[in-house]
């Protein structure tokens, strides 16, 4: 299928200053551009499900909640899906998620830019995107394999919709993750 072109819309809100007795305050505002990037929706398709199939593989006899998560990175020439699932442990601390266990195995490959991330949370299909988000630390290593040069800025993040109607919600990393931290 040809490729189709996804437009991210900008988000922009401006700073706002609080003058107070105890000095200025400043309420961060938002500046994201707009964003274009093409991609193949049959690629973006299979990727969700490939995501969705992955988190049958979760080790979660604590939780019961299933997360798959499934990545192409833009500099492996080959272009392979590498996958992902959550992970717990009975010390809980010890669990790593889905996202990340996808990501580390694509850095330990040698990679470090994503193209597209695909996620699913299959036991919350249907809910909210909140319920179907990844969480935050998860957003801070996808920060950590997106670049700001052409390629690293096209990075799409795909959240599995569990609706026949709508194979997935696209976000990408400034929209997920406003602020992330960058040394
Ligand atoms: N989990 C993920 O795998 N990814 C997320 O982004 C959110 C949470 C996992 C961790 C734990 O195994 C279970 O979901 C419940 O928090």
């Amino acid at each position: 299928m040809a490729a189709i072109e996804i437009v991210l819309p900008a988000v922009e809100a401006e700073d706002r200053v609080v003058e107070t007795a105890a000095g200025r305050f400043r309420v961060a505002g938002v500046r994201i551009p707009e964003k274009r990037v093409t991609a193949d929706p049959e690629l973006l398709r299979d990727l969700v499900k490939v995501a969705r199939a992955a988190a049958a593989k979760a080790h979660v006899p604590y939780s019961h909640f299933h997360v798959g998560a499934a990545v192409i990175m833009a500099d492996d020439p080959e272009g392979r899906i590498i996958t992902g699932a959550n992970i717990e442990n009975a010390s809980y601390g010890a669990t790593v998620c889905g996202e990340r266990n996808a990501l580390h195995a694509a850095a330990a490959k040698g990679f470090r830019k994503i193209r597209f991330l695909a996620l699913s949370t299959a036991d919350s299909l249907g809910g909210p995107l909140q319920e179907r988000s990844p969480c935050g630390i998860c957003r801070q290593v996808m920060r950590e394999f997106i670049d700001r040069d052409e390629s690293g800025g096209a990075a799409l993040i795909l959240i599995d919709t569990g609706d026949a109607n709508f194979t997935a919600d696209i976000v990408d990393i400034d929209r997920l993750l406003p602020y992330g931290f960058r040394l």
